[in-house]
Formats: structure tokens, C-alpha cells, sequence
């Protein structure tokens, strides 16, 4: 699909993105966009090559594409400097080769904050809840009336919520559980969470001036901590060598028997052939997966768990979130090929 066929610059998208406004945006500013329609979910590297052929100034790409250095530099060998993710997370980006072929690397850090806490605390209340498992019950026309013991689950407030890696994504999930169900705090990330903290002060003190419990907060010393003390834990760093396998049979194993496990981060932070072991024979633990190790599968047996809450990769799929998505990531490559820094450079 074309727009603008005569448009001076020519920037592609490897997938269609929803809304026309971020089309408007490059056509306005004399870019020829082009929108690769190929029948196929996820494109490899020679797809790619040959989307971007012998003349490309900048592309928009998808975290399910590898952009090392057989796309860098086949992006400059046909005269582009411009890329940009669509998605926050840029695991899936090897910087320094688009360093190392002058191409300016952008992402879309802000538009999703909101949508993904959104998603993770929808999981997390959906885990504690046994609403999935419930749902399929009644479908499967078992219900013959109320029990007392039916799909008993967790009271979330009083109890402590536990987010590892407190950015913007990890910091707006804990706000909306705190004040959401007044829960208590525990987090680790290497930097301070000042905002989150005084966030959770102030809400302390009212709930106080109304008489009633407050909650607190505490900034763990080791991702152990939080995982001892924590109810509902919440996987928010990004993915790289520090975090791969964060969450291992071990740490699995410190957790509390009854703890809910929500991860809307990357996959890989999971060892998940561990954590379908563990769920196995720990009936009560729950987890609500949103992203998964080796997508678009799931590791064999973790289909099969009721206590395991999965959605395909979802976290940021808001309207309004993934046109903003689209928009931010063509304001990045338009900005890199007029000359502009990247308004979002992840390495700033
Ligand atoms: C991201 O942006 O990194 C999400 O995984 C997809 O929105």
C-alpha cells in the first residue's frame, strides 16, 4: 500500500498501524510511505532487506523483527538514517550496530504507560479473582447454584503488592493497586522511586485522617525481598542481560505458596519451563502472562494449568495507545531524516 507516491522521502512500515493520522503526518512532510502488506505475521530479516530495496530513507518496525546488523546496514546502504520501534521495549534493537551505520534508533516510551498498567493490574485482579477460570466454568454449563467455597480467591486489599522495576509502566501499575484496593507497597528497582513514594505517603496519610488503615510503602534491597513479602508481583524491567530469567526455579521457590505472578514486560524475564513446573504442583499460585518466551508459543503444559491467566501480547492494544504508538514512532523517523535528534532516542 502507497501513499504519496511522489513524496520525496520514502519511509516504510513493515506493518500496518492502526489509524491515518500518523500517515497524514509523514505525507504532509513529503515522505512517500509505504506499507508492507505481506500475508504474514511476523517478517524475517530478507523480508525486510528486500522492503527496503535500493532506496529507503527511514522505516517503522515491529518488536517481532530482528534489527541487528544485516538491517542497519542494509537501511544505509540505501540512504536511510531513520528506524523506529513501535513499542517501548527495544530488546529486540541492536543499538549499537544502528550506531555503528549513523541510522537514529527511536521508540515509543509514554503513549502506553496507562494501557499496560491497565493490562497488569486487569491480570493481577483477574488472577486473584479466579475470573478467567470462573468464566470457563459457567460456559461449560457446570454451575447449580451458589456454594460457599465457589472459586474463593484473594482479597487484594491489606495485602501487599510487589513491582520489580519501578518505571513509568511499573510506578503507574503500583499507584492504580494502591489506591485501587489499598494495598501495601514493596519494590525494587536500582534507582529510587521518589514520585511513587511520596505518591504512596500522602495516600497513607489520608486514609489515616479517615480513620482508616493506611497503606506503606518500602523500597526492597534485592528482588528476594520483594518476592518473600509480596501477594501480587508485578514484572516491569526491561530485558537484557541482567533480567533474562529473572524469575528462576529458585526464586520461584521463595515465593509465597499462594502469590499471584503478572508479567506484561518480556518473556525471557521468566524462566517459563520453571514456571510451568512450579505451577504444577503449587495449585494456588496463580499467574496472568501477557508475554511469553519464545512468542508467538507458549513452553509445553502451561496451556494445560488453570491457575496460569494467558493473553497473546496485549498490554498496549488501547485505540488510542497504539495510534499514539504510530504516531510517535513517525514523528521519530521524520524528525532523524530532516536532521532533528530523536525526540525519543532510547539511549538519551
Ligand atoms: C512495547 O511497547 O514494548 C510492548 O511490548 C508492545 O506495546
Amino acid at each position: 500500500e502507497v501513499w504519496n507516491p511522489s513524496g520525496r522521502y520514502r519511509v516504510i512500515s513493515t506493518k500496518s498501524m492502526p489509524g491515518t493520522r500518523w500517515i497524514r503526518l509523514l505525507t504532509d512532510q513529503d515522505c512517500r510511505v509505504e506499507i508492507c502488506t505481506q500475508n504474514k505475521t511476523i517478517l524475517s530479516v530478507e523480508d525486510i532487506v528486500s522492503l527496503i530495496g535500493e532506496k529507503c530513507d527511514g522505516v517503522i518496525g515491529q518488536l517481532t523483527e530482528d534489527w541487528g546488523e544485516a538491517l542497519f546496514s542494509a537501511l544505509r546502504k540505501a540512504g536511510g538514517r531513520a528506524f523506529s520501534n513501535m513499542a517501548v521495549g527495544y530488546n529486540n534493537v541492536d543499538v549499537n550496530a544502528a550506531t555503528k551505520y549513523g541510522v537514529a534508533v527511536g521508540n515509543t516510551p509514554g503513549v502506553l504507560t496507562e494501557t499496560t498498567a491497565e493490562l497488569a493490574a486487569s491480570l493481577s485482579v483477574a488472577a486473584a479473582r479466579r475470573i478467567v477460570e470462573a468464566d470457563q466454568f459457567m460456559r461449560a454449563g457446570l454451575y447449580d447454584g451458589w456454594l460457599p467455597h465457589l472459586f474463593v480467591g484473594n482479597l487484594l486489599k491489606g495485602q501487599t503488592v510487589g513491582v520489580i522495576g519501578a518505571g513509568r509502566i511499573g510506578s503507574t501499575y503500583a499507584r492504580m493497586m494502591i489506591e485501587g484496593f489499598k494495598m501495601n507497597l514493596v519494590y525494587y528497582d536500582l534507582y529510587q522511586a521518589t514520585r511513587l513514594e511520596k505518591f504512596v505517603t500522602a495516600y497513607g496519610q489520608f486514609l489515616k485522617s479517615n480513620g482508616e488503615q493506611p497503606v506503606t510503602w518500602k523500597r526492597a534491597a534485592t528482588v528476594e525481598d520483594v518476592l518473600r513479602e509480596a501477594d501480587v508481583i508485578s514484572l516491569h524491567p526491561v530485558l537484557d542481560k541482567t533480567t533474562y530469567h529473572l524469575i528462576n526455579k529458585e526464586r520461584l521457590a521463595i515465593m509465597k505458596k499462594e502469590a499471584i505472578l503478572v508479567n506484561a514486560s518480556r518473556g525471557p524475564v521468566i524462566d517459563e519451563a520453571a514456571l510451568v513446573e512450579h505451577l504444577k504442583v503449587n495449585p494456588m499460585f496463580r499467574v496472568g502472562l501477557d508475554v511469553f518466551e519464545d512468542e508467538p508459543y507458549m513452553k509445553p503444559g502451561l496451556a494445560d494449568q488453570k491457575n496460569a491467566i494467558v493473553v497473546p501480547h496485549i498490554a498496549s492494544a488501547s485505540k488510542w495507545t497504539r495510534e499514539g504508538m504510530a504516531t510517535l514512532a513517525s514523528l521519530n523517523v521524520l524528525g532523524a531524516i530532516k536532521g532533528y535528534p530523536i525526540w525519543s532516542d532510547p539511549n538519551r
